[in-house]
């Protein structure tokens, strides 16, 4: 029902009809973090309490102990918060993205003892799926304009957008990244569904539309601006990656090349002149070969 949804609220929505419906509880709803509270978001049930302090209640205990907690009575856990009398059992289940809460999801039952460890199991399962399966990845490529192209052809790829990461200045404009003095890449953000299109495969892929022996030139374009490299946003995707780093590496038959791999420490989106630029602008300059867009159809 989730997949093929990226949109958070959406999701949340149709899982807490999904859980209310079906399972007959008090109140299905979702809290979302918002700086150092919880927001009311889609429920289904009688109207709730709009905001909770981190800590308080069982949905702030949720979140601030990082754990599910299921409350077989409601009466005996130490500061419950009683949006509906009601309520007489309820469990509550982090929503995780990426290390971080972003969400609790609260069923509250008008009879005791209605959640145990089969549902913590589940609902953990199920609140997960309200992210949506969309990973990032960032690719610098030399000039950011042919790359974003050739990654837009690539089944699986959502959404991508070019700009500026790992520099030293804060939301840099073309121009100042130009000066090739900020320490900027020019790179294309990269939204992929995992389930049609692997992280291994989008790498190999940028491997084709580079020279990975090449230090900060590619093509015409010099300067740091335009050196290689992969940035991930996770340890998983640092693994996979290094394995492909480590078989190009061998395929190339050399010991080590200047294409940097390294955690994404900051992005930022360049001027919407310079997104899809090249769909704008179809004989603008770019330094990939016509024939090397055919490349990102194959599987
Ligand atoms: N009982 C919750 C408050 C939210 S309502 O159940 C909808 C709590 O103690 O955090």
């Amino acid at each position: 029902m989730l997949s093929g949804e990226a949109d958070i609220i959406a999701n949340m929505a149709n899982l807490a009809a999904l859980l209310q419906e079906e399972m007959g509880f008090w109140w299905t709803g979702f809290y979302r973090v918002e700086g150092e509270e919880l927001i009311l978001g889609p429920f289904q049930g009688p109207i709730a309490c709009t905001r909770i302090a981190y800590g308080r209640g069982v949905c702030g205990t949720a979140w601030k102990e990082q754990r599910t907690i299921v409350v077989p009575d409601v009466e005996q856990f130490p500061g419950h918060i009683a949006c509906s009398a009601a309520s007489r059992s309820e469990i509550v289940v982090p929503v995780w993205h990426k290390s971080m809460i972003v969400a609790v999801l609260d069923i509250d039952s008008k009879e005791i003892g209605t959640f145990d460890d089969v549902d913590k199991a589940y609902l953990e399962k199920m609140a997960a799926l309200v992210i949506g399966p969309q990973k990032d990845i960032w690719f610098a490529a030399g000039c950011f304009w042919g790359a974003q192209k050739f990654f837009k052809l690539v089944d699986g790829v959502e959404f991508t957008e070019v700009g500026f990461c790992n520099g030293r200045l804060a939301n840099p404009t073309y121009e100042q990244v130009y000066t090739d003095t900020t320490g900027h890449a020019e790179c294309v953000h990269v939204r992929y569904n995992p389930s049609v299109v692997s992280l291994q495969h989008l790498t190999e892929l940028f491997f084709k539309i580079i020279d990975p022996l090449s230090l900060n030139k590619q093509g015409e374009d010099v300067g740091t601006r335009y050196r290689t490299g992969v940035y991930y946003d996770n340890t998983q995707d640092a693994r996979v990656l290094s394995e492909v780093f480590h078989k190009t590496k061998q395929a190339l038959g050399v010991e080590d090349f200047p294409v940097e791999l390294l955690p994404l420490e900051c992005f930022y989106p360049a001027d919407e002149y310079h997104q899809d630029y090249l769909d704008k602008n179809p004989t603008g300059y770019c330094h990939l070969s016509p024939a090397i867009f055919k490349l990102a159809a194959e599987k």
